[in-house]
């Protein structure tokens, strides 16, 4: 058995949505020194296009920004994808937005932007990809990862009824669709990860130390740690893991 290759990327091609901050441009970097082409997307275009330039250092990196959050946004992602690729190797579907709002007050709005981001897009996009990853998968699996989150499997605290109703179903959805996908030679499955610093999760970035309290790991989450899961998923390494969700938060599940 030869290991050298198993987690190589070389030759491969990856659109990572949400791929301009946080634990997107995490995976992205990650992808990249794995010698993957690499297209990260996002709304604000200057900050998108920024992070594909000081990510071109590692490789081939392009900015396509787009909102994915309706499905013309999606599609217009696809056809500028279509510029560059005839073929899809694969599609991290990341980009995610959060809501919290006490019970009594919880609008719609924030119900709506979360679960048509967070789970209707990764379904529109993956289905709307599907023609070119169905292309990329020869000699090799094409791969689909989904992000997900823990609040998915166990109970946040906090007061974020969309966004933990919709990281559970898509960990369903992964599961469903790696059934459908798997005669295609497509490999679906997902990341939920634990506290990483970003903008969304602004705890674990401005107060890492008062989160790591409460992380058996005794830390938050690195940009390795996602890569790295990332990567295996992604690569032949990760072939038969099918519509499971890979868990990377440290412990925190196992004690909340
Ligand atoms: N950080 C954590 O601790 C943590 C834990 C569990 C799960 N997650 C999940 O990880 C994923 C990434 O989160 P993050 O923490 O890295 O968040 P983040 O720092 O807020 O990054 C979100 C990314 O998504 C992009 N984005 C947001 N709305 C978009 C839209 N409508 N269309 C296209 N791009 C859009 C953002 O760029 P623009 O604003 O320019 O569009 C940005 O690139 C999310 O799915 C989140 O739920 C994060």
């Amino acid at each position: 058995m030869d290991t050298t290759q198993l987690f190589s990327l070389k030759g491969r091609s990856a659109l990572i949505t949400g791929g301009s901050r946080g634990i997107g441009r995490m995976i992205a970097e990650g992808f990249l020194a794995q010698g993957a082409r690499v297209y990260i997307s996002a709304r604000k275009a200057a900050a998108c296009d920024q992070t594909a330039k000081e990510l071109s250092t590692f490789g081939h990196c392009v900015s396509l920004p787009a909102d994915v959050s309706t499905l013309e946004g999606a599609q217009a992602l696809v056809d500028a994808y279509a510029k560059h690729e005839d073929s899809l190797d694969i599609l991290v579907n990341n980009a995610g937005a959060a809501w919290g709002a006490p019970y009594d007050e919880f609008p719609e709005s924030g119900w709506d932007k979360v679960v048509d981001l967070n789970l209707k897009t990764p379904f529109f996009l993956t289905q709307a990809l599907t023609p070119m990853l169905r292309k990329a998968a020869t000699d090799h699996l094409a791969k689909v990862i989904n992000i997900a989150s823990i609040d998915g499997i166990s109970v946040n605290p906090q007061e974020t009824y969309s966004y933990a109703a919709s990281k559970a179903g898509l960990i369903q959805l992964t599961r469903r669709m790696a059934l459908r996908l798997a005669q295609d030679r497509i490999v679906v499955s997902a990341i939920a990860p634990g506290a990483f610093a970003s903008d969304m999760n602004k705890l674990a970035r401005d107060h890492g130390d008062e989160v790591k309290e409460r992380i058996p790991a005794g830390r938050i989450g690195l940009p390795e740690d996602m890569a790295g899961a990332a990567i295996y998923l992604a690569s032949r390494a990760g072939d038969y893991v099918m519509g499971s969700t890979l868990v990377v938060d440290g412990g925190v599940t196992h004690a909340r």
